[in-house]
C-alpha cells in the first residue's frame, strides 16, 4: 500500500475524549493521529451537556485549553431540586467547599479543535470505513479511506475514542467483554434558545408529568430538557408546545421568570447506563461514550470521558518516559471505581427525579421520602453535592 504513515498512538474519533487526549499527549511529546469519521462542522453541531467538574478543568489546564473557559465558564456553587413543586437548594460550597463551571460541550471541542491546529496535530476529518488490525500483536495498525483512497496508520497504540456507535468496543472479541446495560423508559427533550436563564443555577425538576431541567450555556442563552415518551417525535413539539408543558412542570413563582423564546434547536435523545469492561484490550484503549455511557441527569458524561483520557494520557507517559507498563496494564482497573461512582450517581439522580410509567403508589412514595432525605438529613445533601462536583479521584 502507497499511503502508509507511522505514529505513537493512533486517535479513532474526534470528540471531546479523543481531541482532548490528542492535546495532552502532544503536550509531553507523544506523537499521535486523529481519525474522525465526521466534518469538524458536524461534530461542533451536537449539542451535548457542559457542567465541568474541577478534574475536568484542571484536565483542559493541562492541556493548554482553558484560557477561553476560565474567562466565559459560570461558576456555579449550587443546584436547585424541585420536587412535586417543593424545592431544595444543594449549596456545594457549604457542603464540601467547591462548585462546578458550567461551558458547553461544544465550546469545548471548539476550544480542543483551534489548540489541535494551532499546535499543528493531524486530524484526518470524513476518514471512512476505519477499521483496526492486529490490536493483539506489538504491530497494531489501523486502515481508513480518505477521498476515495485507502490509508494505513502503523502505530504502538490505538485509543478508541470513537463513542458509544464506534468501531474500536466491537474490535475486542465478543467472550473478553463483558456489558451491563439499563434502557430508561423515556427520553429527553431538549430546546436551546437565546433567552436569558430562567435562574443563575440549574434547577432539576420532578414533576407528575416528568421531569424537566433549566440549564444554561451562558447569561443569554438557556437549553432547557423536558422528559418525553420514547415515542413522540421532534415535530410533535412546536415551541410552543415545549414552552407550555415547561410552565406546567415549573412552581408558580418559577414561571414568572421564566423568558421564552424562538428554539434554535430541539433534538431527543433517549436515556441510557451502559459499561463494557475491560477498557483495554492487548493494544486497543476504549475511552469516553466508547466504553460508558450514561444518562444525562447530573452531566457526568464529558467528566467521565475527560477522567478516562487523563488517566490514559499518563499511563502512555510512564510508558515513553519512563518505560513503564504499570500505567498501561492497570488503566482499566483505575477507571473502573471512577466509572461505576458516576454510573451509581447518574441513575440515582435519574430514578430520583423521573416520572417511571411502570412505578406504582409504593414506588412513589419512596421517590418522594428520598427527596424528603435531602431537606431533612444533611448527609444526604452532602453525598449528591459531593457526587455533583465530582468525587475525587
Ligand atoms: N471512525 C472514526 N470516527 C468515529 C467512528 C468511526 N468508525 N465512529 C464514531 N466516530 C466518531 C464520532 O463521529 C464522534 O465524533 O467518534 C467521536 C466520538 O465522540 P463522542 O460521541 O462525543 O464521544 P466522546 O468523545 O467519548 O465524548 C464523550 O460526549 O456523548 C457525549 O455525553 C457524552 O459528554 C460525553 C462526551
Ligand atoms: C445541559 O446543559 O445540557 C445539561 C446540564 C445538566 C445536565 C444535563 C444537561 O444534568
Amino acid at each position: 500500500m502507497k499511503n502508509v504513515t507511522k505514529t505513537n498512538v493512533a486517535i479513532i474519533g474526534a470528540g471531546p475524549s479523543g481531541l482532548l487526549l490528542g492535546q495532552l499527549l502532544y503536550q509531553n511529546g507523544i506523537d499521535n493521529v486523529i481519525l474522525e469519521r465526521k466534518s469538524s462542522e458536524y461534530v461542533l453541531s451536537r449539542i451535548r451537556a457542559g457542567v465541568l467538574e474541577h478534574t475536568t478543568v484542571k484536565g483542559l489546564e493541562k492541556a493548554c485549553v482553558a484560557e477561553r473557559m476560565h474567562r466565559e465558564g459560570l461558576v456555579h456553587h449550587g443546584v436547585e431540586l424541585v420536587f412535586d413543586h417543593q424545592n431544595v437548594r444543594i449549596d456545594f460550597e457549604k457542603e464540601i467547599g467547591k462548585h462546578v463551571v458550567v461551558y458547553g460541550q461544544t465550546e469545548v471541542t471548539r476550544d480542543l479543535m483551534d489548540a489541535r491546529i494551532t499546535t499543528g496535530g493531524t486530524t484526518i476529518y470524513e476518514a471512512d470505513d476505519v477499521a483496526l488490525h492486529d490490536i493483539d500483536t506489538i504491530s497494531p495498525y489501523v486502515t481508513y479511506v480518505k477521498n476515495g483512497e485507502q490509508h494505513r496508520l502503523d502505530c504502538d497504540f490505538i485509543a478508541g475514542c470513537d463513542g458509544f456507535h464506534g468501531v474500536s468496543r466491537k474490535s475486542i472479541p465478543a467472550d473478553i467483554l463483558k456489558t451491563y446495560e439499563r434502557i430508561y423508559p423515556f427520553g429527553w427533550l431538549g430546546l436551546l434558545s437565546d433567552t436569558p436563564p430562567i435562574s443563575e443555577e440549574l434547577i432539576y425538576v420532578k414533576h407528575d408529568n416528568g421531569f424537566a431541567l433549566c440549564s444554561q450555556r451562558s447569561t443569554t442563552r438557556s437549553r432547557y430538557y423536558l422528559q418525553v415518551p420514547l415515542s413522540d417525535k421532534v415535530e410533535d413539539w412546536s415551541d410552543e408546545r415545549f414552552w407550555q408543558e415547561l410552565k406546567n412542570r415549573l412552581p408558580p413563582e418559577m414561571v414568572n421568570k421564566l423568558v421564552t423564546g424562538p428554539s434554535l434547536e430541539k433534538s431527543i435523545a433517549p436515556l441510557r447506563s451502559f459499561v463494557s469492561e475491560p477498557m483495554r484490550y492487548s493494544t486497543l484503549f476504549l475511552a469516553g461514550d466508547a466504553a460508558h455511557i450514561v444518562p444525562p441527569t447530573g452531566a457526568k458524561g464529558l467528566n467521565l470521558a475527560a477522567g478516562d483520557v487523563q488517566c490514559l494520557a499518563d499511563a502512555f507517559m510512564d510508558y515513553y518516559k519512563n518505560n513503564s507498563q504499570f500505567g498501561i496494564d492497570s488503566y482499566s482497573e483505575r477507571c473502573m471505581k471512577r466509572v461505576w461512582a458516576a454510573e451509581r450517581f447518574s441513575w440515582y439522580m435519574t430514578r430520583l427525579l423521573h416520572t417511571f410509567p411502570e412505578n406504582d403508589d409504593f414506588d412513589e412514595k419512596m421517590q418522594q421520602a428520598e427527596f424528603n432525605q435531602l431537606k431533612l438529613t444533611s448527609h444526604a445533601s452532602k453525598a449528591l453535592a459531593e457526587n455533583y462536583v465530582g468525587l475525587p479521584y
